[in-house]
């Protein structure tokens, strides 16, 4: 049994890994904006291996009060995977600067505050694993498309950062990787997409299971493909 925590645990990706860690016999430990209206997540929670605590992760205190809350906790993996697409003018001829800095808070400054916050009860394990839901939208590679430059610059940076933090907790044993979960059917990915939530979580839980110092500091895909960057 291990203990896993995921950020935005309440619904979409994040709530089908809850399930299946949970399933697996793992402990749980959800962050969710607001627990009380958590309807989805709190029907697990007859599971006495899910505790659920408040968190925001566009805001910095609410990052640290629930950091603190875990300081007697030994942690294995991090899930950082609430995100944003963004507000709705992120284009060449409009462009909604707040919500842009909004964005890069959730996508990108947040996994970083979670991580390094946490690294201490990380490395109380064996085998402790950052994982950053990122996304292929950030990646270079990726030619010919237009817009949604909040999204793709956060999702850009949060790969870098998570790069750049594998290879300074390389010699600790830490294990850091940016992940790509597929075009998801959930509210941010739309109902036309490629896979459901349970298919990208199963293909995560398997890449996250069997995560060794040789993923770290790489881009994988759900199916546990290296992405490009
Ligand atoms: N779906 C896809 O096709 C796809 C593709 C590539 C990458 N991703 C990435 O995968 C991750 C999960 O996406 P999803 O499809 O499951 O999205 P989703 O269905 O829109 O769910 C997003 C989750 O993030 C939470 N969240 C948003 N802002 C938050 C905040 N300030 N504090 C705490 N939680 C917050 C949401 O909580 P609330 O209910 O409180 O809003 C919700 O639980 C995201 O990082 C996304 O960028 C998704």
């Amino acid at each position: 049994m291990e203990t896993i925590v995921i950020s935005g645990a309440n619904r979409g990706i994040g709530l089908e890994l809850a399930k299946q860690f949970l399933n697996a016999g793992n402990r749980v430990i959800a962050g969710c904006r607001n627990p009380a209206n958590a309807t989805a997540l709190r029907a697990l929670a007859g599971n006495d291996l899910l505790t659920i605590l408040p968190l925001d992760v566009a805001v910095t205190q609410s990052i640290t009060t629930f950091c603190q809350q875990l300081s007697h906790e030994t942690i294995a993996v991090l899930i950082n995977n609430a995100g944003v697409m963004g507000g709705d003018k992120q284009g060449m001829h409009e462009m909604d600067y707040a919500a842009w800095a909004t964005t890069l808070a959730i996508n990108t400054f947040a996994p970083f505050q979670l991580a390094t916050a946490l690294l201490p009860n990380l490395k109380r394990t064996q085998r402790p694993r950052i994982v950053t839901l990122s996304s292929k939208m950030g990646a270079f590679n990726l030619p010919m498309h237009h817009g949604t430059y909040a999204y793709r610059s956060s999702k850009t940076a949060v790969s870098k950062v998570m790069q750049v933090l594998a290879w300074e907790l390389e010699s600790e044993g830490v294990i850091v990787c940016p992940v790509h979960p597929g075009w998801v059917r959930t509210d941010m990915g739309g109902d036309k997409a490629d896979i459901s939530a349970a298919e990208s979580a199963a293909g995560l839980f398997n890449l996250i299971n069997s995560m060794t110092m040789e993923h770290s500091g790489r881009f994988w895909t759900w199916q546990g493909i290296e992405h490009p960057w």
